[in-house]
């Protein structure tokens, strides 16, 4: 079986056919997995039904994976479950149920995991139930977006180093953490433009974790990252995908945002298992250093200039 990767836009998106997920092996086909995820940013592919054992064994391909922390109720395994069935009786949850509240978070542009301080590479996210109106997930290319701007704005936003804070943005929505939930999330500090290190190119990492520009008035700040965001997210730039059950997508948090649509949770069951892998080298690199410098400084002017 020969792998077939299509491109289903010119900017990002590819379906990947000609491989089956489970019985291949990491030596015959990963190298070209990695690669068209570098260069196409969101991998598509059908009729790939995985249990929990399988997509863990397929996710240890792409890097160490992030525990799920807090409020998911997949919290303390690999797994994030996005699901209107309660873990425990398979049931169907009442929408006003505080688990769906969090779960409508999800309904804003994202990437995932931009408020921890090790970002994500990407996501991989298998369905295995899934309503049979409503309930797609929207993709758009930040890369795309970062290629559009007009020079004066690239060169303004070069260097700019964007905090995002998961209590800010599940507060936007109006869930609010307890303390203890909160103190899961402190607010993350990355650079707001990132480079591809495979292919150089270039992406935005914004969304509704980004809270603020780092150095800027609040305002200001909050201003440019939506502008930028608008820019990212007109309906011709994005790419719906209408969920199968056994559909596998992966998307590079990097350089796309996403974001869930509606479905009608009291009636249809959706279990879709997510798996986010981490990306611990990419904090090594010079913008990252310079971050942490800062942050550092940062720390001491706040207890009084005396350093530890
Ligand atoms: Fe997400």
């Amino acid at each position: 079986m020969a792998m077939e990767i299509v491109p289903v836009r010119p900017d990002f998106v590819a379906r990947v056919g000609g491989v089956d997920l489970v019985s291949a092996t990491h030596g015959e086909v990963f190298a070209r997995l990695r690669r068209a995820l570098d260069d196409h940013c969101v991998l598509i592919f059908s009729g790939q039904p995985m249990n929990d054992r399988q997509q863990l064994a397929f996710s240890r391909w792409w890097g160490p994976m992030e525990p799920t922390k807090g409020v998911n109720p997949a919290s303390g395994t690999p797994f994030a479950r996005q699901s209107n069935l309660d873990v425990e009786t398979g049931e169907i949850i009442a929408p006003d149920d505080r688990r769906m509240a969090y779960q409508r978070g999800n309904y804003r542009w994202h990437a995932d995991s931009t408020f921890k301080r090790v970002p994500s590479l990407c996501s991989i996210l298998t369905a295995r139930e899934v309503p049979p109106e409503g309930g797609n997930t929207e993709f758009a290319s930040t890369r795309a977006a970062h290629e559009a701007l007009p020079d004066d704005l690239a060169a303004v936003i070069e260097d700019l180093i964007v905090e995002h804070d998961f209590s800010v943005s599940r507060g936007r929505v109006g869930f609010q953490f307890t303390p203890e939930e909160a103190a899961h999330y402190p607010p993350a500090w990355h650079p707001l433009v990132q480079t591809n290190p495979v292919t150089g190119r270039k992406s935005l990492l914004i969304g509704a974790h980004a809270s603020r520009i780092v150095g800027w008035p609040v305002d200001r700040g909050e201003a440019l990252l939506e502008d930028l965001l608008e820019r990212a997210t007109p309906t011709a730039a994005i790419y719906s995908h209408r969920w199968v059950k056994g559909d596998v997508v992966i998307w590079d948090n990097r350089s796309v945002l996403h974001r869930a649509t509606a479905y009608d949770s009291a009636r249809y069951r959706r279990l879709m298992q997510r798996t986010t892998i981490s990306s611990p080298d990419s904090v090594n690199s010079d913008s990252y250093a310079r971050i942490h410098a800062l942050r550092e400084a940062a720390t001491a002017k706040q207890s009084g200039g005396v350093t530890r």
